[in-house]
Parts: C-alpha cells; structure tokens; sequence
C-alpha cells in the first residue's frame, strides 16, 4: 500500500490561484481563436459549442485559458487526464524518450516492454498472472475493434451483445455497438449481428421496475436473449459493457448485477469484454471498476488515462483467448514509443500517490455534497457515482422525469463563466458530469462544487 499523501502534496499539482476570472470568457483573445477555429476546423466539432474555452497551460485540474483566466477543471479530458495535465513525472519520461527514438512499430525497446510488463500488474486480481496484451493504440475505438475481432475470431460466432446507454467509440464495430442511437443512426447500415439491449439504469428502469425488489429482470433479459433461440441475437460469442456507463450518463448498475453478467456469460460460453477504456487506472476508486464487483473479465480494454495525455489503449486477454495468428490484427501506431513511457509514468503515479483511494475518498465527499444539492433543487432528480467518477441527471420535474438538457446546459454555461469546468454526458445530454484529475486537492473539489451549487441554485 502507497503511504497517504497530503493535500500539501497535491497542491503542487495544480495551479494555486484557481478559480480565477479577470476577463468574462471568453476574452479577446479566446474569442480570436474561436474564431479562426472556426474558419479552418469542420463544424463536426463539439466541446467549443459546449464552452468557448481557448486553452493555453494546463496543471492537474487547473487550466488557464489564453486571457490569463484560471479555470478549476472537472472535466479530467473526459478520462484521459486521471493524472492531471502535465504531470512532472509524465513530462519528464516524455521528454527524455524524444531524445531517443519516437516510433519503433513492435519491436520490443525497452519503454514497451516495461509498460506492458506494468499493465498486467495493476488489472484485476483474477486476470493478474492470467493474461496477456496487446498495445493495439492509439484509441479507444481502436481497443474495442481489437476486442471485439479477437472474440470473434475465438469463438467462431459473429454475435455480439452490447447495451443501450454504452458507448464504444465511432468506428465500424464501436459504432455498432454504441447503444446512443444520434450518432449510429446517421450512418447506417453499420455492422449486423450486434444485439443492444436494456442496462441496468434503475432510475429509468426499461422494465418499470425497483430494485432490488426487481430481482435484476435487466439480467433475467440478458439471459432471455442468450438461451432463447429465436430472440433477435444472432449467434452471439461475446458481450461487451462497460462496468459504469461513462457517456450514458454515468449509469451505476446496482451490487449484483454485474456478478449477474459474468454468470450468464459462464454458463451460455459468452466471452465477457469490460470496457474500461473510461472506467480504468483509478477512476472510480478502484485499478479498474470491475474490482468494485469481484468480477474478472475475459477481455479488459484500456485507453484514455492509460496514455497518460498521449494516445495509447489496450486489448488485455485471458491467455487461453490469445489464439489469433501473427498479424491478424495489424495498425501503425500501435504502442507509440512516447505514448508508452508516458503511460507507464502515468500508471507509476496512480499507484504510488495512492490515487485510487484518493478518488474513493475525495468522490464519496464530492457525491454527499452533490446528493444535498439535488435534494434542495427541483431540477436534479438523481446524483450517481463511484469515486470522482460522478454525475447529475437533470430533469424538468422530479415527478415526469422529462430530461432537461437545455437546464444542464445553461448551468455548465454559468459554471465556466464563474471558473469551473463541469462535463455533460447522457442518453439525452442531460447528465452533468464531474471526474477531475484525481490529483485535484480537496479545497480544489469543493470550491468547483460550491460554483456547480450556486449556479444551480440560481435555477430557483
Ligand atoms: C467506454 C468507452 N469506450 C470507448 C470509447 C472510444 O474511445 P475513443 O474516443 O478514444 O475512440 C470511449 C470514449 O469516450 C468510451 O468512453
């Protein structure tokens, strides 16, 4: 166990002075490369519309923008920064492998081996000793590609499982797979053979039920459409889920369920894909959410944070599940030289500054403040989270449960004009979303949260 570290020790981790605001953002010179922005970059863009942020310098959770404005940042890179915006440690391990060699394909230098070395000691204890990786990078959409073949390819089955609410990225079996229908839907038809069915998002429960008196009929589905011959699942060999839905809204499936999952996979031979690729590397107050459940998958993929800022992911398989051939999955930019010691600086200082703790302790504060502020406002009818993984579902009234993404909208708007970052997540955009560098200090935390509770409290 890492010796616990001070709020003394974080604080070297983030920009002091944070929240401060001088000039209304966006200022003249945030509002001149908006601009410019916006004449050379395609309008497929999304988080400019979100927040006019024109950032300049990044440090942990802090971020000051190109007007000299310091900004609390609870957005985390939407997951890639779990160690924060320049980490010494990171830059460092950066900077010292320029100097050697940048790219090298998968020969197996040093700074590769040791990373992969590193990943198989921090996954989940059933895999630890079991597994083996494949450094398929440079994304998220990539790990799932990867994962998925891989499955298929073992199984022989073309099927897949995957659930409404997840999100897996924007390529061919990511998109697929993806249950947000917005995006799939646009560019159909995408691959056949997957089967999206209801998660276990009990504040909206498909099946109109409470847990636990519901007795997981979400699961009792699942296994409907595996046994069933002639549900709409075709041949399916694997399932892939996320643990928490990130996107979907930071969607917490309640204690059982997931177990539920793993048994139905056991029995009916299905592989199990966790897709961890925003769950990972401490986030949730865990390595890996999985831990937080006792479940050991077949398949872990990993990205985001793994890179430590510079993209990297991984394929982590059970190693009776290593069975494809040399070179059935082949890509360019598969484990970066850089993207790898910054990872493995990245991972070196989730564990030895204790951050997964940190994220439970600092998150269980952050959610009991947050669970106080729905409970005084008409406007957020649940609070969710598991560490500082935490979100806010906003609603029109508590009674209808209406989404309300125009509300949550107006009060990220007010949040960042006040100096605070808050994300949006959600099946309907609707769910305000926290997950900080887990470096932020707790008066860093609480500080965000106070401009979140102002703002939502001016709601009336
Ligand atoms: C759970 C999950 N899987 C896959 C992806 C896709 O990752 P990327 O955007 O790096 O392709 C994401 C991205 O948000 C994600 O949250």
């Amino acid at each position: 166990m890492p010796e616990m570290k001070n709020e003394t020790h974080f604080a070297q981790f983030n920009f002091p002075e944070a929240p401060n605001i001088t000039t209304p953002p966006p200022g003249p010179k945030a509002k001149a490369l908006l601009e410019r922005q916006e004449q050379v970059d395609s309008q497929v863009l999304t988080y400019p519309h979100m927040i006019p942020l024109a950032p300049d310098d990044g440090l942990g959770a802090t971020v000051k923008d190109v007007d000299g404005n310091c900004f609390i940042d609870l957005s985390g890179g939407v997951g890639v920064l779990n160690v924060g915006h320049s980490h010494p440690a990171v830059v460092e391990a950066i900077k010292a492998q320029c100097d050697r060699a940048v790219h090298m394909l998968d020969f197996p230098g040093e700074a590769r081996v040791k990373l992969s070395e590193k990943v198989l000691e921090v996954i989940p204890p059933g895999l630890r000793g079991e597994a083996k990786v494949f450094l398929c990078g440079p994304t998220g959409s990539d790990a799932v590609e990867a994962g998925v073949k891989l499955a298929k390819m073992h199984s022989g089955k073309p099927g897949v499982i995957s659930f409404e609410g997840g999100w897996h990225g924007v390529t061919g079996t990511g998109l697929a797979a993806t249950g947000k229908r917005g995006v799939r839907d646009a560019c159909l038809p995408v691959m056949p053979e997957v089967s999206i069915i209801p998660y276990a998002y009990c504040y909206r429960c498909r099946f109109g039920l409470t847990y636990p008196s519901c007795d997981l009929q979400c699961a009792k589905f699942l296994e409907h459409v595996v046994r069933d011959p002639d549900t709409p699942a075709t041949n399916p060999g694997c399932l892939l889920i996320e643990p928490i839905q990130g996107e979907g809204g930071i969607v917490v499936p309640p204690d059982g369920y997931l177990q539920e999952v793993r048994r139905i996979c056991d029995e009916y031979g299905l592989i199990l894909i966790m897709d961890e690729i925003q769950t990972g590397f401490g986030r949730t107050g865990a390595m890996f959410a999985s831990e937080l459940w006792d479940i050991t998958p077949d398949i872990l993929l990993a990205s985001k944070t793994m890179g430590g800022g510079l993209p990297l992911a991984a394929v982590i398989m059970k190693k009776e599940l290593d069975t494809w051939a040399p070179g059935s999955h082949v890509g360019t930019f598969r484990g970066n030289l850089l993207s790898c010691v910054s990872g493995l600086a990245s991972i070196e200082a989730v564990e030895e500054d204790g951050l997964a703790q940190r994220s439970q302790e600092l998150g269980a504060k952050g959610l009991e403040r947050l669970r106080a502020i729905a409970e005084s406002s008409p406007y957020i009818g649940e609070v969710r989270g598991k560490g500082l993984f935490m979100g806010m579902e906003f609603v029109k009234d508590k009674e209808s449960k209406e989404p309300a993404p125009d509300i949550l909208q107006q009060v990220v708007a007010t949040c960042f004009q006040k100096g605070c970052m808050v994300w949006k997540s959600g099946r309907w955009n609707n769910v305000g979303r926290m997950m900080p560098a887990l470096v932020i200090t707790e008066e860093l935390l609480m500080k965000g949260i106070d401009i979140f509770e102002q703002e939502v409290q001016a709601l009336g």
